[in-house]
């Protein structure tokens, strides 16, 4: 079956790629991916916070009397494998593109337009193929507007793109008011990639122990219903490529994606679930899936069931909703 497929560029001999997760935390949990038969892999993020506290340490060690900041860099101890920081993150991207034939994606979280994404540069000298850029901005003062959340978006792009030649992915929150917009603004701007959708982290209460607790757990399929009507949505309108992300399970949640209009799939959850082991089971799903259905390409399937781009987005929307309420008041969900 030829699954062969062109993401922001890259050549993938497949669709499916491991998402950022601690599955890429080592080179062999990179390879592990890559022998499971993903077509690219995205390491897990650095964060802005990580790269803004390495350059605090390396003005501090400058301004403690080296003669300049290239020899200050010589202070630093040899790095250790479990130390999490900035300049193990480069090592494991150096020696997991040298590892593994697919690309390797460096994965950038950050949410202002600071000197932290010069760093994208320094993951595409150390192979990346390409940069996804999270932005995982929430909002928490009330006093922050709609637009100037937008705008930080484009511009963090902007300053990623002027470090690196490498394609650049935006990793986008699913909570913005216009996701259309947003989208097409980040197309304009040039972005080769939109990935829909990061999934936040949402702490919990604990009622016992009285304490905000962190609570992470992996996805469902049925999450997967709002980043697959995005795609719907965007395919067609958007020259960036889509990344779908979010809640799947199995070969068929794959196909759901193309069919939506998705590029490439990504999955997390389920290979910390299964297995990074898992992927050849997504990809063996899709591939029986499609000889079923007659497909002899992605190409014969992708953007099926996309929303068409003259059509009405808004009718198309509010038909699902009507008719889920419809179901529902007729009874779907009952006798309570
Ligand atoms: C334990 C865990 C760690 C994650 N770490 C990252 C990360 O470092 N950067 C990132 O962009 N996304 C991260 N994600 C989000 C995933 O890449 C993915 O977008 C999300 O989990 C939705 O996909 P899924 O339903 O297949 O898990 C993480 C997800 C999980 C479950």
């Amino acid at each position: 079956m030829d699954l062969t497929t062109t993401y922001m560029g890259l050549e993938l001999h497949n669709p499916l790629i491991a998402s950022a997760s601690p599955l890429s935390q080592t080179v062999d949990g990179v390879r592990r991916l890559a022998d499971a038969g993903v077509g690219a892999v995205v390491l897990y993020s650095l964060f802005e916070e990580q790269l803004q506290r390495e350059a605090a340490e390396n003005a501090r060690l400058a301004d403690a009397g080296t003669e300049s900041f290239a020899e200050s860099l010589s202070y630093f101890p040899e790095v250790a494998e479990e130390e999490p920081g900035p300049r193990r993150y480069l090592s494991l991207l150096e020696r997991s593109a040298a590892a593994v034939a697919v690309p390797v994606i460096g994965s950038l979280n950050g949410i202002t337009p600071g000197g932290w994404t010069d760093y994208a540069r320094a993951m595409q000298d150390a192979g990346a193929a390409a940069v996804e850029l999270n932005i995982s901005y929430l909002p928490g003062s009330p006093s922050i507007s709609g637009r100037d959340v937008e705008q930080r978006h484009v511009d963090v792009l902007a300053r990623v793109q002027d470090a690196v030649t490498v394609p650049v992915a935006v990793k986008l929150s699913p909570h913005l008011s216009s996701t259309g917009e947003m989208a097409r603004r980040l197309d304009e701007a040039g972005a080769d990639a939109l990935v829909l959708f990061n999934r936040f982290l949402q702490p919990d209460i604990d009622e016992e122990t009285l304490a905000v607790v962190p609570a992470f757990g992996l996805s469902s399929p049925a999450e997967a219903r709002l980043p697959r009507t995005w795609i719907a949505l965007l395919h067609g309108r958007v020259r960036a490529s889509l990344a779908a992300t979010t809640g799947v399970e199995g070969g068929g949640d794959v196909a759901k994606y193309l069919l939506a209009g998705a590029d490439v799939v990504m999955t997390a959850s389920a290979l910390l679930r299964h297995g990074p082991e898992h992927a050849r089971v997504l990809l063996d799903g899709l591939s029986d899936w499609m000889r079923q259905k007659g497909f002899a390409s992605l190409d014969e399937l992708r953007g099926m069931l996309s929303v068409a781009p003259d059509g009405d987005e808004t009718a198309h929307e509010r038909a699902g909703y009507v008719s889920a309420l419809r179901e529902a008041n007729a009874g779907a969900y009952g006798p309570w």
